[in-house]
Order: C-alpha cells, then structure tokens, then sequence
C-alpha cells in the first residue's frame, strides 16, 4: 500500500490526542515512519509547535468527502475524536472501504456492534484491519487473557477454561472526552432502548458463539482465589465483551466453555467488605444519576469539559496493578496467575501509549489477519506482548508459584 503517511493522529488537539502526539515525538520523531496530525481547527493543530515535516490535515469529522481524502493519504488512522457514536462513524466507514487500518479508544460497545454490522464485509475486502478498544479499555484484559492463555498451553499443554480479572491498585484522572463519552451513551440509550440490550448483552461483540458467561456482577463478593472481597469494575462492561470476541476471532482458542470476569479488589476484613459495598453502590448511583437527564446536566457541569483532563502530576505518577487467575480445566495445582502493570495514569498516559503502539503495530509489523473488524489480541496479540514491555512502560508477567 504506497500512501503519502503511514499514521495520520486524528484528534491531535484533544486532551488524549496531545499526548499521542508527545509520544509520537519523543519515540518516533528519528524513525523512518512518516506521521501527519489532524482535526479539525489549524490554529490549534499549529500551536501544538510539531516540527515542520509532521503535516497537518484538517477535516471535519462529518465531512465524509474530506476524510474520504484524508484516509487515501495514510496506512493507519488513529483516533482520539470521541464520543465516537457522534464523531466517528464516517472515519470508520471511509477507512473500510479505503483500506486504511484504523485503532481508536472507544468503549461505546453499542457503537462497535453498529460498525461491525456496517462495514464487516467492506473491512474484509479492501484489507482494512479496524481495531476498537486500544487503550486501557481493553488492552490490560485482551493482552492479559491471551498471554495467560499462551502461558497455560506451554506449561500444561492445556487452556484455562475461566480466567478472572482483578484490579489490585490503580491511581489516574479522567477527561472530559471520557465524560462527555459516558454522557452521550446515557443520553442516546434514553432514546433508543436497542442501545440498551446491546450494551446489557455479554455477548454483545460476538458473530455467533454464545458462551456459558451471563450479565455483569453488580453486587460485592467475597472471591476466595484473591482471598479478599471483590467490588464491580467499571470497565468490565467494556472489556469482558472485547475478551469473548477475542476468543471467537481466535478461531475460540480459548475454548468453547471458556468464562471471564472483571472486578475491583478492595481487601480482606469488614472494611473491605463495606469499601466494595461503597464501591458497588457508587458505580450504580454515577450510573443512575448519568440516566436522568436532570442531573446528567448537573454532572456535565461539575465533571471535566472536553479537552480537560488530568494533571501533568497525576499522568506521572499513575499506575496500574491488576492480577490475572487462570483456571486450570481439571487441576487447581496447575492454574496460573499473571500481573499487568502500567506505569502512568491508565487511562490518559498509559493509554496514549498503548494507542501510539498499536499504530505503530498496525503500520510495521507482520500481522496474522487480513482486513476486517479484530480485536487488539485477534490482531495484534503476539506484536503487542513485545511492543508494550519494551516501549509504552506496560508489563505482562506470570506471577511464579
Ligand atoms: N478507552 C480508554 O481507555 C480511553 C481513555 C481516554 C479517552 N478515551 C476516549 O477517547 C475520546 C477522546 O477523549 P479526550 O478526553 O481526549 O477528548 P477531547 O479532549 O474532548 O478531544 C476530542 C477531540 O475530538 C476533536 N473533535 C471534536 N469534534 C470534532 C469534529 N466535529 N471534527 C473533528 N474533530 C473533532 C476535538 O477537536 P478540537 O480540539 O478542535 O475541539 C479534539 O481533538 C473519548 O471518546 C474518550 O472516551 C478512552
């Protein structure tokens, strides 16, 4: 594919999009990859003060005549113009028939399932890879389950029939992109209840394959494995459907009875017991109170705008810590047990890494798959188990016994 960029960052003014565009500089400004960065205003893609051979592409993201242009320029398309549902339908649409490969940090699953149905076929026959979902939500789960998946066929010959994820630590901000995501999808949901059932389905990013997973724990509980209690995550939503697509893109090489979940650890003893009752209670009263338009305004007015985000400080010194069970089929002796780290604020630090990575990935590396809709592992896995340690600061290890 001979085109005049290999990445284009779309959404490089945003707060997300800055970042990716720093990394970019720092690790890729001396590479032979050629970048470009976009959006829609060129004052503010100017006063990022990127150095003179990093082009500047402008478009609006519902201008579909001009991201057909902008798309034919480039390999790969990464982007950070969210809420997706409201911006990103056509850059999907363009990249699909153009073959241009594309990753993004949406978690809008009703989105995803829409643009899988739309342009699946247009994906597969122009070799556009398309990959959702390359940042915090759910590169530590995708990653994590595929390479404890990896690790159990080469020790025991055998693959883990349930795997459970745990948050153990984490420390971040958030932005007002993220909000303004979540708010969308409250706001979109009261007006369309298909939105709903797709987002309530375990199942909601599979073709065909139904599993033996039913819908998201919502109450605390009391996880033996980890010996402490165990609250909701507030991404399992997200990443537990992106694991079981996984699964199914693999050619269900985790197995037809294969089990995932998701959640928070809060600690042993009766606080942690109240902590993950806090926890559970919290999630459904941000949930509930995002649902009523009322005080989804009020929320809006409080929370982070878009292009807000989290400090410089509080990127630096965030983190990730999340253990990984795989259960062995028939042994409890043989289960295996991995951490993931981060180094950063997961969702805006660690996750413009993990963003900038798969990019690079989709546009150097020797993949498996040919176009289509993948998920970062089904695409991506064995790249990104080397990619991620050795530059975004994002570690996968098996914990030894
Ligand atoms: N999965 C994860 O782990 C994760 C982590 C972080 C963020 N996210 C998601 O990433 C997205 C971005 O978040 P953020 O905080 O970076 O958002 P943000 O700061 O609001 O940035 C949004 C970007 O979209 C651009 N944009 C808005 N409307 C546009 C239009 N009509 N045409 C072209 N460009 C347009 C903005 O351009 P202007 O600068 O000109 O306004 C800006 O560059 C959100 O959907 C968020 O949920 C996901």
């Amino acid at each position: 594919m001979s085109r005049e960029y290999d990445i284009l960052i779309w959404g490089a003014t945003g707060f997300t999009g800055q970042l990716v565009t720093q990394y970019m500089q720092t690790h890729y400004a001396d590479s032979n990859l050629k970048w470009a960065i976009g959006g829609r205003s060129r004052t503010k893609l100017e006063a990022l003060g990127c150095p003179a051979n990093v082009a500047l592409l402008i478009a609006d993201a519902h201008d579909a005549q001009a991201l057909e242009e902008l798309v034919k320029s480039t390999r790969v398309v990464l982007t950070t113009v969210g809420p997706y549902a409201r911006y990103g339908s056509e850059l999907v649409a363009a990249c699909a028939r153009h073959g241009t490969h594309y990753c993004d940090l949406t978690g809008e699953v009703h989105w995803m399932r829409r643009m899988i149905d739309a342009h699946q076929t247009d994906a597969a026959a122009s070799g556009a890879r398309i990959v959702h979902t390359c940042g915090f939500d759910s590169i530590p789960s995708d990653l994590g389950v595929y390479f404890l998946q990896q690790q159990m066929r080469e020790r025991h010959d055998a693959v883990a029939r349930h795997i459970k994820y745990r948050t153990r630590a984490f420390k971040g901000g958030f932005s007002g992109g993220t909000v303004d995501s979540m708010m969308a999808m409250m706001e979109a949901a009261r007006t369309d209840p298909g939105i709903l059932e797709i987002i309530g389905d375990p199942y909601a990013l599979n073709t065909s394959h139904r599993g033996l997973d039913g819908t998201d724990r919502l109450e605390p509980f009391y996880d033996t494995d980890f010996g402490a209690w165990v609250a909701p995550f507030v991404m399992a939503a997200i990443n537990t459907r992106v694991v079981r697509r996984s699964n199914e893109l693999l050619g269900m090489a985790y197995g037809q009875e294969f089990r995932y979940d998701e959640g928070s650890l809060t600690g042993q003893g009766p606080l942690a017991a109240v902590g993950a009752a806090a926890m559970a209670l919290g999630t459904a009263a941000v949930n509930g109170l995002a649902a009523v338009t009322a005080t989804r305004q009020l929320l809006q007015r409080v929370l982070p705008k878009p292009g807000e985000g989290p400090s410089a400080d509080t990127i630096a010194s965030g983190f990730f810590d999340i253990e990984l069970l795989a259960i062995h089929p028939q042994d409890a002796t043989r289960n295996l047990r991995a951490r993931v780290r981060g180094d950063q604020d997961p969702g805006y630090g660690s996750t413009a890494k993990m963003l900038a990575e798969c990019a690079v990935c989709l546009a150097q590396d020797e993949l498996p798959v040919g176009g289509g809709f993948w998920t970062p592992a089904s695409a991506m896995g064995d790249a990104l188990l080397t990619r991620l340690p050795a530059n975004a600061g994002v570690t996968f290890e098996l914990i030894e016994a």
